[in-house]
């Protein structure tokens, strides 16, 4: 839903050790797709652990408005009837994907390759958010868009009536702009091929699999080449959505810089894609016990006892940063936290998010005390130590979730309270933040206006 309501000021105020039990809801990315390929198969496909945040209730309700049926059956859990590949209704509405990249560059591409229109539009974030990395190779399948300056929202797409296959080197590390290349080669004759220099999450690849899409994987010399076979017939699968490792992320951070802090995260995902904030945090020190590892939901997955520690700075390098790029927002807040500084490279990505996280995080950091230094692609932060930094500032969240959860949990650690200015966004990732970081012990809560 394009907007939000009024802004939901907030406060973290430094707390005692942080202890029990953090379940964090069902992966975003996963769930997206989870209900666009049930959109795609035929017959019903049920989606247990569906992350119910705005950004994924916006993607229900644009597949309801492609002739899909979406309902939900109980907490987490849905039941999506398929129309089937190419058969998508042309919507007699607006689609609407509020705050979500992921939601309106997936559902392009899901209905590039059919000759039908559709026009989306996003909240005030995503309508500055470039859709052009999409709509440049979705136009090689024959398909067209119209769109304000700059590739933006509001934007028509004009679905291809006759697709042709593509082969796409993706110019950027973009999950999305992969999936929403193979989404449309899904509705195009013969073979879609997308090259990526390096891998990025692979859910898209391994659903389509789990559907019965034909898809091959391998590295070749030019990048990660992925060839998917057009028109398969995908055959509703039952899904079960695991726990979102960016999420996870939040509590896991806050446990490792305030003292004395001792808590679980189970069933956290290990996928190689998605873990390089785990690997990070190993170098900088963290005390983390990877427990029980399992597969849930085709994916690796483990449990997680995280303690208070004794964390120094890093370089992070440019490579990992596909793996974690979500995460840079909480690193830099761990990084304010340990000794000695942190560099993190290769972060270019993070100019056009749901904010520029560069610029939001330096700025924030800054008002409470941090030294940072940024250019392009690199932030570096100067750490403070464990309980060092300063706090006692308002940081601007600019609509991202992932600034406002991050600014809360520095100020846990922080010896003057942190406070943001909207914490509003974070019901697009994680509705259920405040009542799961109370429950642990963190302080945290609404600000007087
Ligand atoms: C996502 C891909 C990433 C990530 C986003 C989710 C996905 O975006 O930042 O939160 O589900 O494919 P990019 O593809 O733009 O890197």
């Amino acid at each position: 839903m394009s907007g939000h309501g009024d802004p939901i000021p907030m406060r973290a105020r430094r707390s005692g050790p942080l202890q029990g039990v953090a379940e964090v809801p069902g992966d975003k990315s996963i769930s997206h797709r989870a209900l666009i390929l049930g959109a795609l198969a035929v017959g019903e496909t049920r989606v247990s652990g569906l992350l119910e945040g705005q950004d994924v209730l916006d993607t229900a309700a644009a597949m309801r408005a492609f002739g899909a049926e979406a309902i939900q059956r109980g907490p987490g859990a849905w039941s999506v009837h398929g129309v089937g590949v190419g058969g998508f209704a042309e919507p007699d509405q607006v689609i609407d994907c509020g705050n979500s990249g992921t939601g309106v560059r997936l559902i392009m591409g899901s209905m590039a390759t059919s000759p039908i229109s559709a026009t989306f539009t996003g909240d005030a974030s995503l309508r500055k958010r470039p859709m052009g990395r999409v709509t440049d190779p979705l136009a090689l399948f024959g398909a067209q868009a119209f769109g304000r300056q700059g590739g933006r929202l509001p934007m028509t797409v004009v679905g291809a009536s006759n697709p042709v296959p593509v082969r796409y080197g993706v110019p950027m590390p973009s999950a999305q702009v992969k999936s929403a290349v193979l989404l449309a080669g899904l509705n195009a004759p013969g073979q879609t091929v997308v090259v990526e220099k390096e891998p990025t999450r692979d859910h898209t690849e391994r659903m389509l699999r789990g559907f019965g899409a034909q898809v091959s994987v391998e590295d070749q010399a030019e990048g990660r080449t992925i060839t998917l076979t057009g028109q398969p017939e995908l055959r509703s699968q039952n899904v079960t959505v695991p726990r979102d490792p960016s999420s996870a992320a939040f509590p896991v951070c806050a446990a490792l810089i305030v003292e004395g802090s001792d808590i679980i995260v189970p069933g956290v995902s290990q996928n190689p894609t998605r873990n390089g904030l785990y690997l990070t945090l190993a170098e900088m020190g963290a005390d983390i016990e990877f427990r029980n590892p399992r597969e849930e939901g085709g994916e690796p997955v483990a449990d997680l006892r995280v303690r208070f520690s004794d964390l120094k700075g890093i370089e992070v390098p440019p490579e990992r940063a596909a793996s974690m790029i979500d995460e840079y927002p909480i690193l830099s807040v761990v990084a304010a936290c340990a000794d000695g500084k942190t560099v993190m490279r290769g972060v270019k990505e993070l100019r056009v998010k749901e904010s520029d996280r560069i610029d939001a995080m330096a700025r924030g950091l800054e008002a409470c005390g941090v030294r940072v230094e940024e250019d392009e692609d690199t932030l570096t932060v100067h750490g403070m130590g464990a309980g060092g930094v300063t706090g006692g500032s308002i940081c601007a969240t600019r609509i991202d979730h992932r600034i406002a959860m991050s600014f809360l949990v520095l100020g846990l650690a922080a010896q003057q309270p942190v406070c943001i200015d909207d914490g509003g966004p974070i019901a697009t990732s994680f509705p259920m933040f405040e009542p799961l970081m109370a429950g642990l012990g963190a302080q945290i809560a609404r600000a007087e206006r």
